[in-house]
C-alpha cells in the first residue's frame, strides 16, 4: 500500500528542539531537505523547519529507503522515522543545536517533491536579487532569517496587545472601505457595484474613526491598523503599512508620551534584552532643524549644524549678505579633521550639496596658519574670527556652509551631508546593534506651505490642534502657528506621530478655512466628522507607531520589507501574485468603468 502522511508520520518534536535525551527513542521527524551528503555508501541529509535542521543518515543496510534517499533533493518535503542516536565520536557539529544528535532513519516518506530551485533557500539568500526573492517569497521566507523576522514581528504585536489591554485600551476595527482620509498621500479608490460612479476610500489611516470613537465614549482605543497609501516608495516606506493606532479621552501631550515611553521600555527588554532610559528627550521641531537638520535626527552620529549668520552679516561677501538680508540663513557643518580632505572630496561634496538643492557649498579649512577657503579674501580678519568661534572649529577642522532663503531648507541639506559624513566615520558614529537614541521631537509648525498646490497644508493633518501658547491666532499667523504634534524618533526613523486633536467644531471649521478647504467642500469631505464633533466631544489626542519600522529596527534591519510577509516592490507590485493585474471587461462593465490607455 502507498505510504500516505498520518498520525503515524506525524512529527514527535519540531526539528531543531530534539535533543541529547531524545538518544535510543524511536522518533519521527517532519521537514524540508536541505544539505544533502552522500560518503562511502551512507547518504547524510538535514531536515528543516523554523526551529533549526536535525541530521539523518541512511545506511545502505536499510535497502528501499537507502535508494529513495539518494533521489532527495533540496527542499522536498519529508517525513522520517528512526531512531536517534549519540553521533559518533568526531562527527559533531558544534554550531548546530543538534550537533550532537542524529537520526538514523528506518522508514522514510517524500512526501512532495520541489520543482528545481530558483536558488539556494538558506543564508546566502540575502545576496539574491531582491525581485526573484520576491516573486517565490514562500521560498525565500522558508529561511531561519526571515522565519525569526516574522516570528519576531508576531511576538511584538503581541506584546502591544499585553501591554494595552492592561491599561484598559479597547481593540476595536474600523472600515476598511470608507472615505478619504486626509494624511498627505493619494488614496487608494474601490469602485462600487451597487452605487455605480462611487468609489470607496481605503484608509491611509484610521484618524477620522479613531477620533469619533472618542465622542461614542471608547475612552482609550487601540488597533493594529492595516494602512493604505498610494506614495513614492522607498525601504522605509510601503503603500500597505500597519500602525498601532491609539487614542485616549481627557489627556494632555505628555500622557501619550508616557504610555509609548512605558511601552517601548517594555518592548525593547522582551525582543533585546535591553533597558531603554526614559523618559525620552524631548526637543521642539527647530532646535531640531537647527542643531540635526532633520525633524527625525539620528542622534548617534556625533556632528551639529550651526549658526553662521552673524558672521556674514555684515560681511564683504556678497552674496550670503543678501540671503540675509533677504530673511535667509547662513549654516554650516563642522566636521572634526575634515581639513585633510582632498580637493576632489571637497568637490564631490558640494556636488552632493548642489544635488540636494543648495548652489553651492562654501568651505572653511583651518589649517597652521588660520583659515583657509575660497570666501577668506572676502572677511575680514573679524569675521573669520567669528566664523572659527560660531563654527567651533578647531585645528584641522572643515566647515561647510550653506546659505539659503529658507532657515529649512539650508538645515535639510546640511543634515543630509551630517549623516552621510558622520555614518562614514567610526569616531563619529556609534552603529553598534543596541545603541538606541530615541527622542520626541515637538512643537511642530501647524502649517507648511505647499509650493506646488500655492496653500498651505496641515504638516501633521487637518485634526491637529494649534499650539495653545501661539502668540497670534494660527489663522492670522500661519507660518508661525504652532501645533501640538508629536513624533517619535529612533535612531534618524520616524516610528511614530501624533497628536492632541482640534475638539471644537468652530476651530476645525477655522482650521479648514486656513487650508482653503471652502465650507462647502470641508462639508462634502467631512461633514459627518464636523457633524460628530458637536455632539459633546471630549478632549483627546493619540499617535499611531509604525510597526513595520519598529520591527524592522528591532530585527537590526534596514528595509522594511524584510519584516512584512508579502510586500510590494517599488512600483507597488506584488511580484508573487502579480497584483496589481488587468480585469476581464465584464468585471468593468459592472462598475460602469472604462479604462482609456494612454496612446503610445
Ligand atoms: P503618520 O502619518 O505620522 O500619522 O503615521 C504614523 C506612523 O506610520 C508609519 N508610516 C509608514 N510606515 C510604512 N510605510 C508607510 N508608507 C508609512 N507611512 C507612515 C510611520 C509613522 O510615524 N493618523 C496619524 C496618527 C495620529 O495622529 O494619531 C498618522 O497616520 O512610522
Amino acid at each position: 500500500m502507498a505510504k500516505i502522511f498520518d498520525k503515524t508520520w506525524q512529527r514527535t518534536s519540531l526539528c531543531g528542539l530534539f535533543t541529547e535525551a531524545d538518544a535510543g527513542k524511536e522518533v519521527r521527524a517532519n521537514g524540508w531537505v536541505r544539505a544533502r551528503r552522500d560518503l562511502g555508501g551512507i547518504i547524510f541529509i538535514e531536515i528543516w523547519d523554523w526551529t533549526g535542521p536535525i541530521q539523518i543518515v541512511f545506511n545502505p543496510e536499510a535497502g528501499e529507503i537507502h535508494k529513495l534517499a539518494a533521489s532527495l533533493r533540496n527542499e522536498y518535503c519529508v517525513a522520517v522515522k528512526g531512531r536517534m542516536r549519540i553521533r559518533p565520536e568526531g562527527t559533531e557539529n558544534p554550531e548546530l543545536k543538534t550537533g550532537n544528535i542524529e537520526i538514523v532513519a528506518s522508514d522514510f516518506l517524500v512526501m512532495s517533491k520541489a520543482k528545481p530551485l530558483p536558488f539556494e533557500v538558506g543564508d546566502e539568500t540575502d545576496n539574491v536579487d531582491e525581485n526573484i526573492r520576491l516573486k517565490y517569497r514562500y521560498l525565500d521566507m522558508r529561511r531561519e532569517k526571515m522565519q525569526k523576522n516574522m516570528r519576531t514581528r508576531a511576538k511584538i504585536n503581541s506584546f502591544t496587545r499585553k501591554y494595552l489591554e492592561e491599561r484598559n485600551f479597547v481593540e476595536l476595527e474600523t472600515p476598511m472601505l470608507t472615505k478619504a482620509t486626509p494624511e498627505g498621500a493619494r488614496d487608494y479608490l474601490v469602485p462600487s457595484r451597487v452605487n455605480q460612479g462611487c468609489f470607496y476610500a481605503l484608509p491611509q489611516s484610521p484618524q477620522l474613526f479613531k477620533q469619533i470613537l472618542m465622542i461614542s465614549g471608547f475612552d482609550r482605543y487601540y488597533q493594529i491598523a492595516r494602512c493604505f497609501r498610494d506614495e513614492d516608495l522607498r525601504a522605509d516606506r510601503q503603500p500597505e503599512f500597519t500602525q498601532v493606532d491609539i487614542e485616549m479621552s481627557y489627556i494632555v501631550e505628555d500622557d501619550v508620551m508616557e504610555l509609548i515611553e512605558g511601552y517601548m521600555k517594555g518592548l525593547f527588554k522582551l525582543i533585546r534584552g535591553v533597558d531603554i532610559p526614559t523618559p525620552f528627550i524631548r526637543m521642539p521641531y527647530w532646535e531640531a532643524m537647527d542643531k540635526y537638520g532633520s525633524d527625525k535626527p539620528d542622534l548617534r552620529v556625533k556632528l551639529e549644524l550651526c549658526d553662521l549668520s552673524e558672521a556674514f552679516r555684515n560681511s564683504g561677501f556678497d552674496p550670503f549678505k543678501k540671503i540675509l538680508e533677504a530673511g535667509g540663513v547662513v549654516r554650516g557643518l563642522r566636521l572634526p579633521g575634515g581639513a585633510s580632505m582632498s580637493r576632489k572630496e571637497i568637490m564631490d561634496l558640494e556636488a552632493r550639496a548642489i544635488k540636494l538643492g543648495t548652489s553651492g557649498l562654501a568651505n572653511f579649512l583651518y589649517k597652521e596658519g588660520g583659515l583657509k577657503g575660497p570666501l577668506v579674501k572676502f572677511l575680514s580678519p573679524d569675521d573669520l574670527e567669528k566664523v572659527r568661534e560660531l563654527g567651533k572649529m578647531e585645528l584641522d577642522d572643515a566647515l561647510f556652509i550653506v546659505a539659503n532663503e529658507s532657515r529649512g531648507k539650508a538645515c535639510e541639506i546640511l543634515g543630509t551631508l551630517r549623516l552621510e559624513l558622520g555614518k562614514k566615520r567610526e569616531d563619529l558614529f556609534d552603529d553598534s546593534p543596541d545603541n538606541w537614541k530615541f527622542l520626541w521631537v515637538t512643537d511642530f509648525p501647524l502649517f507648511e506651505w505647499s509650493t506646488e498646490e500655492k496653500r498651505w497644508v496641515a504638516m501633521h493633518h487637518p485634526f491637529t490642534s494649534p499650539a495653545l501658547d501661539n502668540e497670534t491666532p494660527f489663522d492670522e499667523d500661519p507660518e508661525h502657528a504652532l501645533a501640538r504634534a508629536y513624533d517619535c524618533v529612533l535612531n534618524g526613523n520616524e516610528v511614530g506621530g501624533g497628536s492632541i486633536r482640534i475638539h471644537d467644531p468652530e476651530v476645525q471649521a477655522r482650521l479648514f478655512k486656513s487650508l482653503g478647504i471652502t465650507p462647502e467642500e470641508a462639508k462634502r469631505r467631512f461633514g459627518f466628522f464636523i457633524d460628530a464633533l458637536s455632539y459633546g466631544t471630549p478632549p483627546h489626542g493619540g499617535l499611531a507607531l509604525g510597526v513595520d519600522r519598529l520591527v524592522m529596527l528591532l530585527c537590526g534591519g534596514n528595509s522594511i520589507r524584510d519584516v512584512m510577509a508579502f510586500p510590494k516592490t517599488q512600483k507597488a507590485q506584488c511580484l508573487m501574485s502579480g497584483a496589481a493585474d488587468t480585469v476581464e471587461q465584464e468585471r468593468l462593465d459592472e462598475l460602469a468603468i472604462k479604462v482609456v490607455k494612454e496612446e503610445e
